[in-house]
């Protein structure tokens, strides 16, 4: 059984239409899964979705072996799941220490397993354990993403459910988010990452779904929807 199992979910924001329109994916332990679509596909409200934060109107959605639509945020939470929210959400007016101790609360990280996790993070983002004592607030955008996908790891998910993160950042940061984002899932953490850059998202996933108007219209390994010729036109740029 994947990790993470949605089937025929339905969902929409308070009493407007549904924005889901029987959504079916899967994300197996290990795997990188990128989904793709073009503004108000619907993208955001499947993840908000599947961490409880959009109630579902109907299907199921199974991760780590139970059922949790339907089931609190914090619950879900627990169980592993992860979201790097759109544009970012840290703590500005915390240091990046404190935004990473705190994201360690849940599961009461403190002493030596908290730093294990601690560095784990400054591993992967150096640039963040240079400036660990600085507010979060006067980091970069590309920093502050950084911070945002550091918070999440600290939780030790086993899935990492990531919205637009290269949103607003310069190319080269573009890059090296991405290339952190594939060592990380290399480190085990199964992966589900939303995103409009779809070559970039290509070239780090194992395999993608594309999103239209709340429908899945096409699910393959991320090399074949490269060389698909309508994945090409509509989100490759030909
Ligand atoms: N809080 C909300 N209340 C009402 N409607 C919403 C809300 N959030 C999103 N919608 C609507 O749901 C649809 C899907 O939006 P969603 O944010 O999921 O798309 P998206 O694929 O994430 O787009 P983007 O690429 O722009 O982030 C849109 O029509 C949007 O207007
Ligand atoms: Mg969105």
């Amino acid at each position: 059984m994947p990790l993470l199992q949605v089937e025929g979910l339905r969902a929409g924001h308070g009493q407007g239409a549904d924005v889901l329109h029987g959504i079916s994916l899967t994300v197996a332990e290990g795997e990188l899964v990128c989904l793709i679509g073009a503004n108000g596909a619907g993208k955001t409200t499947l993840l908000r979705t599947i961490m409880g934060l959009v109630k579902p109107r109907a299907g199921r959605v199974q991760f780590a072996g139970r059922e949790i639509a339907g089931m609190a945020t914090a619950s879900i939470a627990r169980l592993g799941a992860s979201l790097v929210p759109e544009g970012r959400g840290v703590f500005p007016g915390l240091t990046v220490l404190d935004n990473l101790r705190l994201a360690a609360t849940p599961w009461g990280g403190t002493g030596v397993a908290l730093q294990a996790e601690l560095d784990r993070v400054f591993a992967l983002f150096p640039i963040l354990a240079e400036r660990r004592a600085q507010l979060a607030w006067s980091l970069s955008g590309g920093q502050q993403q950084m911070l945002a996908i550091g918070r999440a790891l600290v939780t030790r998910p086993k899935l990492l459910l990531l919205d637009e993160p290269s949103l607003g950042l310069a190319p080269n940061l573009v890059e090296q988010v991405f290339d952190t984002l594939a060592e990380i899932n290399r480190l085990g953490v199964s992966t589900l990452l939303v995103e409009q850059n779809a070559l970039m998202a290509l070239d780090v996933s194992h395999r993608g779904y594309v999103l239209e108007l709340g429908r899945i219209v096409a699910a393959d390994t991320a090399a074949a929807l490269r060389d698909d010729a309508r994945v090409q036109g509509a989100y490759l740029g030909g």
